[in-house]
């Protein structure tokens, strides 16, 4: 089973604290988010009693997700797998940052990453918590009021306030059959019957 390996790995260790790989591609602003978006993580993992392993899995996710969100996309184009290959350039990063991480972090870790934009039916906490963080940390200035009602929820309340940001988010394409990836649209259903 691909995620029963959770071991903490020296990279995901020294990333749960900030340092990142040398490869990372990110300018300063960016890290400023990375960072913010680790210490959500960190937050909520701790607010649900995991431990510390897990708890740093959550911070270095966090810290990983964007490691090469300034990189330019015709270089990640060739990075990642087919199914990927077709995606906007802005959408490269997060595939290609879980090619570049294979080995050096468990598979719930780079499914997370790797789909942290798309969203995936594979997500289990982790994955689910990181597409929120991502969202939801303190320096996005979309809907400052309903995003920070959504934060107080978090994460006692996590499966409902999923529900709300993926309905805001992908909700309208899926139902007006725009081009979402089939991983979205997988995540988007599995979301909405969850609520039935
Ligand atoms: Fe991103
Ligand atoms: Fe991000």
């Amino acid at each position: 089973m691909q995620h029963a390996d959770t071991t903490v790995t020296p990279l995901v260790r020294d990333a749960a604290e900030g340092r990142l790989p040398d490869w990372v591609q990110a300018k300063p602003k960016r890290r400023e988010h990375m960072a913010r978006v680790a210490n959500l993580m960190r937050q909520w993992a701790m607010e649900l009693g995991l431990g510390d392993d897990e708890t740093a899995r959550w911070a270095a996710a966090g810290y990983l997700h964007d490691a090469l969100r300034d990189a330019d996309p015709d270089e990640l184009r060739p990075m990642v797998p087919p199914g990927f290959r077709e995606l906007p350039g802005k959408l490269l990063h997060g595939p290609a940052a879980a090619e570049r991480l294979d080995g050096d972090a468990d598979g719930e870790l780079l499914d997370a990453v790797r789909c942290h934009t798309l969203g995936c039916p594979r997500f289990r906490a982790l994955g689910r918590a990181l597409y929120l963080a991502d969202f939801l940390e303190p320096g996005r200035t979309f809907s400052p009021e309903w995003t920070e009602s959504l934060r107080r929820r978090m994460p006692r309340d996590m499966d409902a306030v999923l529900r709300e940001v993926v309905e805001a988010r992908i909700g309208h394409v899926v139902r007006s059959g725009g081009t979402a990836h089939p991983e979205t649209k997988a995540f988007h259903a599995q979301v909405q019957a969850e609520a039935r």
